[in-house]
């Protein structure tokens, strides 16, 4: 996520796989690229690091291919530049055998891999192959869960106060696992699984996802489904298993009164995207009710600790990540 906004653009999926080849000795790039010809790839050719760069603007290419030592800008120096843009996006630097403090530095600068020259030309041929296979499967990957994200604004596009509800849940609970210690992976599915975690309101009809009040026997059961439906959307998900519970246990309350399970033990990271998102659907207000400031939200979350239905810890922390980022002025 956060990827491929910029000016620079990942090719389409229909697009040809692109390698970009960046060496200064017009006969090196001839060999690289008739070595490459079997792949049936588009191959593009750069004689520095500072032409590579200026083709970016036609989008990133699947793979880059460089030699080190070139003038105008190195190979090293472009390793850095293209991992700026992208992180994932595979370099294979091509150094020779005793250029061992050249490796080093390349590990450094983030290269994903390293062919000795001379050159193997089979093993070039299977080293781009392995990096364009990931390559793609990581783009499917992200393709997904920009999808993924597209439904969940769709969702909150048809009522006012919902809008941008996600990734506010999702920024809130982060300041809160952060106050609680959560590992960076942790906090990666935390931020996933908060920013779906009401993907399911996808089938609720608009006056029932507006807040029509008083709520029908009929549209209170349609709502209390909605953890289950979003389960079921994330199920194909790789990542499903970690994003379950915060999709699935979000409205969970530890007196076991919250849905779908009446749960009485809850992770603490899911309590932390719990509190969240109450606060959030507080501060935002609804349809019949004015928003509540930081302060009185975080009142009604402290009342919700004491009548035994949220985790003391989780709104401690919570109360932290506010008070950090200065949501909240200290004395409350
Ligand atoms: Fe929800
Ligand atoms: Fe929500």
């Amino acid at each position: 996520m956060g990827r491929g906004e910029g000016s620079v653009k990942s090719p389409g999926a229909s697009a040809m796989p692109r390698v970009l080849v960046v060496d200064d000795d017009p006969l090196q790039r001839l060999l690289l690229v008739r070595a490459l010809g079997p792949l049936g790839l588009e191959v593009r050719e750069a004689r520095n690091g500072q032409e590579a760069l200026d083709l970016l603007g036609d989008g990133l290419p699947q793979v880059v291919v460089t030699d080190v030592h070139m003038p105008v800008m190195g190979g090293l120096e472009l390793t850095r530049h293209l991992k700026a843009l992208d992180p994932l996006l595979p370099v294979i630097l091509l150094t020779a055998d005793r250029e061992r403090e050249v490796r080093l530095k390349g590990i450094e600068a983030g290269a994903d891999d390293f062919l000795n020259r001379p050159l193997d030309l089979a093993e070039l041929r299977l080293r781009v192959k392995g990096h364009l296979e990931r390559r793609g499967l990581q783009e499917r990957l992200e393709d997904l869960e920009r999808a993924l994200l597209a439904l969940v604004r769709a969702v909150e596009a048809r009522d006012a106060y919902t809008a941008g509800h996600g990734e506010r849940v999702a920024q809130y609970a982060l300041w809160a696992a952060e106050e609680l210690g959560a590992k960076a992976a942790e906090l990666e599915d935390l931020r996933v699984g908060a920013l779906l975690h009401d993907v399911g309101k996808i089938g609720l009809p608009d006056p029932i996802l507006r807040g029509a009040h008083p709520l029908t026997e009929e549209a209170w059961r349609l709502i209390r489904q909605h953890p289950v439906k979003g389960e079921e959307i994330l199920r194909p998900l790789r990542a499903y298993p970690r994003l379950r519970p915060y999709v699935r246990w979000h409205h969970e309350r530890l007196d076991g009164s919250g849905y779908p399970d009446g749960l009485t033990e809850v992770p603490l990271l899911v309590q932390a995207v719990s509190v969240a998102d109450i606060y959030d659907a507080l501060t935002s207000g609804r349809a019949y009710l004015a928003p509540l400031g930081p302060e009185g939200a975080l009142a009604a979350l402290e009342a919700e600790v004491r009548g035994g239905r949220l985790s003391r810890e989780a709104v401690r922390a919570f109360r932290s990540g506010l008070l950090r980022h200065r949501l909240l002025r200290p004395g409350h």
